[in-house]
């Protein structure tokens, strides 16, 4: 068998561009995603700027972040921004109980992570807190932290040592309203946004993009209702939120999987495509002109955590199971760039399927990492649609398509194509046929390793990590490959 990849037009002035947004990342107060694994303090001997950890900054601006989530999730909800302000020994304590029930300190707070984010060389995405906090929290905090003008927030911010503010232009109005943001019906929802988000300006400066909180996976009524109850002036974002899982009471182990397992969590993943077609579909009839986005912001493997360690820390190891997840949601992501402009992959460093992992002073980067790297090259670049004939991927009588495809075109005129071969047990023959690229170069990378269950430890950290792949074989506008079983291909035409 065989898979045919046919590229369409590639200058036709009408393919959208991928926003770089796709590929942001989702920093909770969640087990050790931000203490130990962002932020160690800046009295750590683990090497820091301003408390933040140097090998985690260098890896993250070498993947190229362009938006970070923060503080929740579920955390954002309970969180009161003002407890997070201020000299460190006078900010009160609380209790992070949707998260093992541990006492949170505050000290990673508002400056800590906008700073960050200038370290990281990523913008900043707020979650603002609308279950537990109030209208005039929220709009305090857009002042505080975008405001030049002469304000009481201003003059806060500027007391707490930061005199210019940082421009946020992300904002998240509540996470999960119908579920840990406050059981809200959509429409008793749709109502709570429009009273917070009038109330949010940041004063004449800077953009802001509102992001409504949205649907769990094929919950269509919920976009329905906010696309249709929410004027459209006061929203730039409708949310979604699907993750790669099994069954919540039984999720499997994130290393020691069976292959039924592994087709399970593919299935899971591969059905994004269903959920953003449809999501969008609705969208499509209330904003015909795409203006508000579909912002999947949050995505990614849900498995049982690491033996032996807290449930509510959702710390789990990242394989190649991973690496097959990330590329073909991605994929489907750019394929989507039209109405899709941000995502946020849950979640950025040892929290479900992290790019990072640390243990103290070590840390390692996951092939999910890889992928992310790999796939930079469409930030930004032009979408070039494609059709894909696909070979399957089969388990006893059930059956995935086995390739998965996206292509671009960067602002040099470099087209890239990224390919994903989800079938474990089978290399795959792939033919891409170029249409008008007229192409002399190619070169690629390659993600793969020998087993599905492999991943890199911290005894282990470069066991999976990208290789040239010299394959390829371009002639007469096609390249024709083989695609080795569960590998990622990246591949340059200039
Ligand atoms: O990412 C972990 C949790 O999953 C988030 O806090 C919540 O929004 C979702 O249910």
């Amino acid at each position: 068998a065989q898979t045919t990849i046919q590229l369409s037009a590639v200058d036709n002035g009408k393919n959208p561009v991928i926003s770089k947004y796709i590929y942001s990342h989702f920093a909770e107060h969640l087990g050790h995603g931000i203490y130990g694994g962002f932020y160690v303090g800046d009295t750590s001997k683990i090497p820091n700027t301003n408390g933040v950890r140097n090998d985690v900054i260098a890896a993250l601006r070498k993947m190229k972040i362009p938006a970070l989530r923060w503080p929740g999730g579920c955390f954002a909800d309970t969180y009161h921004w003002k407890d997070g302000i201020g000299p460190k020994d006078k900010r009160p304590e609380m209790v992070n109980r949707w998260w093992g029930g541990v006492t949170e300190d505050n000290s990673f707070g508002t400056h800590e992570f906008l700073n960050m984010c200038e370290l990281l060389g990523t913008e900043p995405y707020l979650a603002g807190n609308i279950g537990s906090g109030t209208v005039q929290e929220l709009s305090d905090w857009v002042q505080y932290v975008s405001s030049d003008s002469k304000n009481p927030m201003s003059e806060l911010r500027k007391q707490n040592g930061r005199d210019k503010s940082w421009k946020v232009g992300f904002w998240g109005v509540g996470n999960e309203a119908w579920g840990c943001g406050g059981n809200m019906t959509p429409e008793y929802y749709a109502n709570e946004f429009r009273k917070y988000s009038t109330f949010m300006a940041n004063g004449g400066d800077g953009k802001m993009f509102r992001v409504a909180s949205g649907a769990s996976d094929d919950d269509y009524n919920w976009t329905e209702t906010l696309m249709k109850n929410i004027p459209h002036g006061l929203v730039e974002g409708v949310a979604l939120h699907h993750y790669a899982i099994i069954d919540w009471g039984k999720k499997g182990p994130s290393t020691n999987f069976t292959e039924k397992q592994y087709f399970q969590i593919m299935q899971s993943a591969m059905r994004m495509e269903e959920l953003v077609t449809k999501h969008s579909a609705i969208m499509d009839k209330y904003d015909p002109g795409k203006k508000i986005a579909l912002v999947v912001d949050e995505w990614g493997g849900w498995y049982d955590v690491e033996p032996s360690t807290n449930p509510g820390f959702l710390y789990q190891q990242n394989t190649i199971r991973d690496a097959m997840i990330a590329g073909v949601t991605l994929n489907i992501f750019n394929n989507h760039s039209e109405r899709v402009r941000m995502a946020n992959l849950a979640q950025c460093v040892n929290v479900l399927q992290a790019v990072i992992l640390t243990d103290n002073a070590k840390m390692i980067l996951t092939p999910t990492y890889h992928v992310m790297e790999m796939y930079n090259v469409h930030q930004d670049a032009t979408l070039i649609p494609l059709t894909v004939k696909t070979d399957d991927y089969t388990l006893g009588t059930d059956k995935l398509p086995a390739i998965s495809a996206s292509a671009s075109k960067d602002k040099d005129g470099v087209v890239h194509i990224s390919l994903v071969n989800i079938d474990p047990n089978k290399a795959k023959q792939v033919t891409v046929n170029l249409g008008d690229i007229k192409s002399t170069h190619i070169t690629g990378r390659i993600l793969t390793s020998q087993k599905l269950q492999d991943y890199n430890s911290f005894t282990e950290p470069d066991k999976i990590k990208p290789e040239p792949f010299k394959d390829a074989i371009l002639k007469n506008g096609a390249i024709n490959i083989t695609m080795p079983a569960a590998s990622v291909i990246v591949l340059a035409l200039n």
